[in-house]
This record gives structure tokens, sequence and C-alpha cells, in this order.
């Protein structure tokens, strides 16, 4: 079993209703092989199902898996690191993986910042960061994924030319996210039009948040900001 870094304090749910034992057994027979083990070379870790030079994608806080488990499925010669660290949520995503045969994902079962460290400067074509927790408050924006520090590491992973991808429903996380990554240098916000933000992109398949915001008459905005300068 990996042993595990320690780091900053998650603020979010780890568990909730009690797995069915077909989820348990997915994450008992199947977790094991497909855990990120940031002590071993990427290339061993996905073994054959990508070449060493196939590109290296990153999902932050993956929910139940159907956005990641839609890109993998999508983008079978991209190697995924999806790291979540709801348990219900990584027994999902195992059973998105078993039903679609996928081979192109490694999952971290903890908080994405004990792994960011490890990963390789402008070795990310993309990361993705689907309906993060808003915490709108005011007194809890230190608890927000996005800060100006994670800016600079997003910056350093990502290559150029690759792409940083955002989603909210939220209004006050909508706009964190705007103004997080557009006052960072590296970062060029690509809309040109509403239409760019106002609609999700076709290629990015829906999400769990996505649907319940939908349902719930709230707005989604998609923001994409490329790794320039
Ligand atoms: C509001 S949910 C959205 C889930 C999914 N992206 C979607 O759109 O359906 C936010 C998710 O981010 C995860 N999360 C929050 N902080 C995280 C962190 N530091 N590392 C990894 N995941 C995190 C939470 O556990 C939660 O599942």
């Amino acid at each position: 079993m990996t042993s595990k870094p320690t780091g900053p304090r998650f603020y979010g749910r780890r568990k909730g209703r009690p797995l069915r034992a077909g989820m348990q057994a997915l994450l008992t027979d199947m977790l094991p092989a497909l855990r990120f083990d940031a002590t071993r070379p990427l290339a061993a870790q996905f073994g054959s199902a990508n070449g060493p030079q196939a590109e290296l994608a990153l999902e932050i806080g993956f929910g139940g898996g159907e956005h990641l488990a839609g890109l993998a499925e999508a983008n079978p010669a991209t190697n995924f690191i999806g790291a979540e660290p709801f348990v219900n949520g990584i027994a999902s995503l195992l059973r998105h993986i078993q039903k679609r045969h996928l081979s192109n994902i490694r999952i971290w079962d903890d908080d994405v910042r004990l792994i960011l460290p490890a990963l390789p400067v402008a070795g990310l074509s993309q990361v993705f960061i689907m309906f993060p927790d808003p915490w709108p408050k005011k007194r809890h924006a230190a608890r927000r994924i996005l800060q100006p520090e994670m800016m600079d590491i997003l910056a350093r992973l990502i290559r150029p030319g690759g792409q940083l991808v955002m989603a909210s429903d939220d209004p006050t996380a909508k706009i964190w996210l705007l103004q997080t990554a557009m006052s960072h240098q590296h970062f060029c916000w690509t809309a040109r039009c509403p239409a760019d933000w106002r609609d999700r992109p076709s290629h990015l398949p829906a999400t769990r948040y996505m649907a319940k915001a939908e349902k719930a008459s709230r707005r989604p905005a998609w923001f994409i900001f490329d790794r320039c300068g």
C-alpha cells in the first residue's frame, strides 16, 4: 500500500452513505491496482495503456467520475489522473472504468495538493476543475481549491499551450475562478464571445453537479484558459 504524504487540511466530505457491497468490492478489488503512486515513474504506472510520450491530464475533484470517464473514453491516447477524497465518488468512478473498460485512468484517492509536487514540470496537457466546492462565504475563501499559490503550481505543471478548464454554477465561485485565473500572468482566457463561457464546450462531458445546477435553474459557466507566456 502506498504511504500517503501529509499536508494541507481537507474541508470536504470523505464519506457519504454506506456503500453497497458491489461498490465496496470495486474499491477492494480495483483501487489498489489503479491507485496513483507518487513514488513510481509515470510510465510504469500506466503500463501498456499508452506509450511514455502520451499526454497526461489531471482532473481535480472528479466527484462521481462521469466527466473523467467520458474524457478518458473519448481520448484513449491520453493518460488521466483523477484526484478525489470522497470514497463514494471513487467507487462510482471505478464502476465507470469497469463498465467502459478504461485503461487510461489512475486515481489519487485523497487531496490533490498532496501529489502536485510529484507531478512532472510542464508535464500536463490539461487540468480540469469542474464545479469545485464554492465555499461562498468570505470567511471560507481560503478553503477554495483555486488560490494564487495553486495558480503558480498549475503554471509550473501545465505545459505551454496546455489548458486549465474550469466550470461552476455558483455566482461567487464563477467570479473567483475567473479573477484568480485572469490575475495570473501565465494564463490567458480563451473566450471571445458570451457563448464561449455560457455553453458547455461540445468536447466536455456533462457532470453530476452540472445536471443538478441546470435542474435548479442555476446557469453554469465554463472557463478555458491557455497556459501562455
Ligand atoms: C462540488 S463537487 C463537484 C464534483 C464533480 N467535479 C462534478 O462536477 O460533478 C467538488 C468535488 O471536489 C472534491 N475536492 C475538494 N477539494 C479537493 C481537493 N483538495 N483535492 C481533490 N478533490 C477535492 C470534493 O470532494 C468534491 O467531490
